[in-house]
C-alpha cells in the first residue's frame, strides 16, 4: 500500500478537508490571504487530516464533523510551523522559501497566530466539549513542548530521557489528537478511544524520530527542507545525543562545541562522527519500535481496510524520505 493508496480510501473526504481548509484561509487582509495560501498551498504531507479521517472510518463514522476536525488538526500545524521556522530561523521549508525568509519573522508570526485562532473558531463549530477539551490540551501541550525544547538548545547535556519528553509534546500529542477525535466523534468505547490515542502518540514519536534522522541522513531536495537545520541551531536531537555515549574524547568534545554554539562549521566532522557510531540506525531502531507499539495499540479495533490503512501508514512513515 503507497500513500496514496491510503489517500484514496478517504478520497473525497480528504478533497471536502483540503476545500475547507483553503475556504477557512480567508480574510480580508490581503497579507493574511497571501502568507496563509503561500504555505498551505505549498502541500505537505496532510499526514494529520489523514489520521483523523481515518480514525473516524475505521470506526464506521458517517457524519461531516471529521473533515472538519481534519482541517482544525491540519491548521493547527501550519500554524506550528509558522512559528518553528521563525523560532529555528529556517530558509526553507515544503520545497520552497520558507515564510519567514519570504514575508519576515513578524508577518510570519502573526499569520501563525491568525490560523492558530481560525481553528479555534472551526472547532467551536462542531459543538462537542470533548472535542474542545482534548483540543485545547493539546495546543498547550504543544506550546509548552516548544519552549522545553527552546530550554534545551545548546545544552550538551540533554538526556534520552529530556528528548523524549520534547518530542512527545511538540509532535506526538498532536498525532494522538487527531485519532483521538476520530474516536470521539464515533462515542467509541473508552478502550478504542485509548487505543487510537497511543496509536497517534507512538506514530508521532517515530514520526519525530525519523525527522531528526533525516536532518542529518537526508537531503534538502528529497526532504523540502534544509539539512543540517538542527544542528546549526545547537538542537541536541536524539542522532546527536547517541553519538555523544558512543564517541571518544576528541569526538565528543567536537559535538558538545557543535551543540553549544550551534553553526555549521563542523557539519562534515559531525556527520561522520554521527556514521561511525551508528547514530542513524540507532535513531531509526527507535522509531522502528514506536510502530510496533503504534500497530499494537490498533487491537482493540475492528478489522477493516481503514484500519490496515492506519497499520501501513505506521509502516509507511518509517520509510518515508520527506
Ligand atoms: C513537520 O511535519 C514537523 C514535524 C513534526 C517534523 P510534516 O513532515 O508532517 O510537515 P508537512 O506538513 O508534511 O510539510
Ligand atoms: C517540529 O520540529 C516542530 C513542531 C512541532 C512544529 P522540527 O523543528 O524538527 O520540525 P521541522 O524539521 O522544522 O519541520
Ligand atoms: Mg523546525
Ligand atoms: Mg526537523
Amino acid at each position: 500500500m503507497t500513500l496514496d493508496d491510503i489517500r484514496a480510501l478517504v478520497d473525497s473526504d480528504f478533497q471536502a478537508t483540503n476545500q475547507m481548509i483553503l475556504d477557512r484561509l480567508k480574510s480580508d487582509v490581503v497579507l493574511v490571504d497571501q502568507v496563509g495560501h503561500y504555505i498551505v498551498a505549498a502541500g505537505g504531507k496532510r499526514l494529520r487530516p489523514m489520521l483523523v479521517l481515518l480514525a473516524a472510518k475505521a470506526l464506521g463514522y458517517q457524519g461531516q464533523d471529521h473533515a472538519k476536525l481534519a482541517a482544525v488538526i491540519e491548521l493547527i500545524h501550519t500554524s506550528t510551523l509558522l512559528h518553528d521556522d521563525v523560532v529555528d530561523e529556517s530558509s526553507m521549508r515544503r520545497g520552497r522559501e520558507t515564510a519567514n525568509e519570504l514575508f519576515g519573522n513578524q508577518a510570519s508570526v502573526l499569520v501563525g497566530d491568525f490560523l492558530y485562532s481560525r481553528s479555534f473558531q472551526m472547532m467551536v463549530e462542531v459543538d462537542n466539549m470533548k472535542v474542545l477539551n482534548i483540543l485545547a490540551d493539546t495546543t498547550n501541550e504543544v506550546a509548552a513542548g516548544e519552549v522545553l525544547q527552546l530550554m534545551n538548545i545548546n545544552d550538551p547535556k540533554v538526556s534520552e530521557d529530556s528528548y523524549y519528553q520534547v518530542i512527545e509534546r511538540k509532535t506526538a500529542i498532536l498525532f494522538a489528537a487527531a485519532t483521538q477525535l476520530g474516536a470521539v466523534l464515533c462515542n467509541a468505547s473508552a478502550q478504542i478511544e485509548q487505543g487510537l490515542r497511543d496509536y497517534g502518540l507512538q506514530l508521532g514519536i517515530a514520526f519525530q524520530l525519523i525527522d531528526d534522522a533525516l536532518d542529518y541522513a537526508s537531503n534538502a531536495e528529497d526532504m523540502g527542507k534544509n539539512v543540517g537545520d538542527d544542528l546549526a541551531e545547537g538542537k541536541p536531537t536524539l542522532p546527536l545525543i547517541y553519538a555523544l555515549t558512543q564517541s571518544n574524547d576528541d569526538d565528543q568534545a567536537v559535538i558538545r562545541k557543535a551543540i553549544e554554539q550551534g553553526g555549521l562549521d563542523d557539519l562534515e566532522r559531525i556527520l561522520a562522527i554521527v556514521n561511525s557510531t551508528d547514530a542513524i540506525e540507532y535513531t531509526y531502531q527507535a522509531a522502528e519500535k514506536a510502530v510496533k507499539r503504534a500497530i499494537n495499540a490498533l487491537a482493540p479495533l475492528p478489522d477493516n481496510e481503514f484500519k490496515v490503512a492506519l497499520i501501513e501508514l505506521a509502516k509507511l512513515s518509517l520509510a518515508r524520505s520527506a
